[in-house]
């Protein structure tokens, strides 16, 4: 899988592809990720990116000619399976669009500022619109490294058997079962006996019921659909 991310702020997010997971998940060749600073695409000496909006307002609108100028150069390359772009206004994120991604060959994601791009490089190139959630961010790319990170570590390789993502919270739309590790008593809180009992058939049976129950209280939402 190749990601290519489109932005004003390339530093912002260059440390979470250096560290831990998504830094082995490059090294092992499984995906390759490429920032482009927005400002290479630019023909002015201020390297502008931005303009009033039409119509009066405050905040500033990205305008289309570098995005355009950065896309066509980018596309002149390959095929991009999805155009994405992250804004507080797209879809909301969730295990399933993951998924969905997860099986992808090329991306291309477009990071917004200010009062965000011009309707018309949304209606030209972009192909899904993201949000990480109900609240607002200061541009796009933390959202981007969310979205990355959430792909990159269902692609084949990346994490090994104890981590497998298989038996993460959501994948079955129910949050994961309670974890325990040793000591076997601490602070006087003991780890549940059926843990210790080595009959993996009822320590499954118990962890499907504590991640229905917890599900239950916690996001009885997910239970629904
Ligand atoms: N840009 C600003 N806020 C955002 C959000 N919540 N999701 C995605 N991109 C954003």
């Amino acid at each position: 899988m190749r990601i290519d991310i489109v932005t004003v702020l390339p530093e912002l997010l260059k440390s979470p592809f250096e560290a831990s997971i998504l830094n082995r998940a490059q090294e092992k060749g499984l995906v390759e990720v490429h920032l482009h600073n927005l400002r290479d695409w630019t023909t002015d000496n201020y390297k502008t990116v931005d303009d009033y909006q039409y119509g009066g307002g405050a905040g500033m609108v990205m305008t289309p000619e570098p995005i355009q100028r950065c896309f066509e150069e980018l596309m002149k390359e390959r095929n991009y399976d999805e155009v994405i772009y992250m804004t507080p206004d797209g879809v909301v994120f969730n295990q399933h669009i993951a998924n969905q991604l997860s099986l992808k060959g090329n991306i291309l994601m477009l990071c917004g500022h200010y009062k965000g791009v011009d309707q018309r490089i949304r209606d030209k190139y972009i192909t899904l619109e993201i949000s990480i959630g109900d609240y607002v961010l200061s541009g796009g790319e933390l959202a981007a490294a969310v979205v990355s990170d959430a792909i990159i570590r269902l692609l084949p390789g990346v994490l090994n058997n104890e981590t497998s993502a298989l038996e993460d919270s959501f994948q079955d739309n129910l949050l994961a079962p309670p974890v325990y590790t040793r000591p076997a008593e601490w602070e006087g809180m003991k780890v549940p006996d059926i843990l210790l009992s080595g009959n993996f058939a009822k320590i499954n049976e118990w962890r499907e019921e504590q991640a229905y129950q917890r599900t239950k209280d916690r996001r009885p939402d997910l239970l629904e659909d």
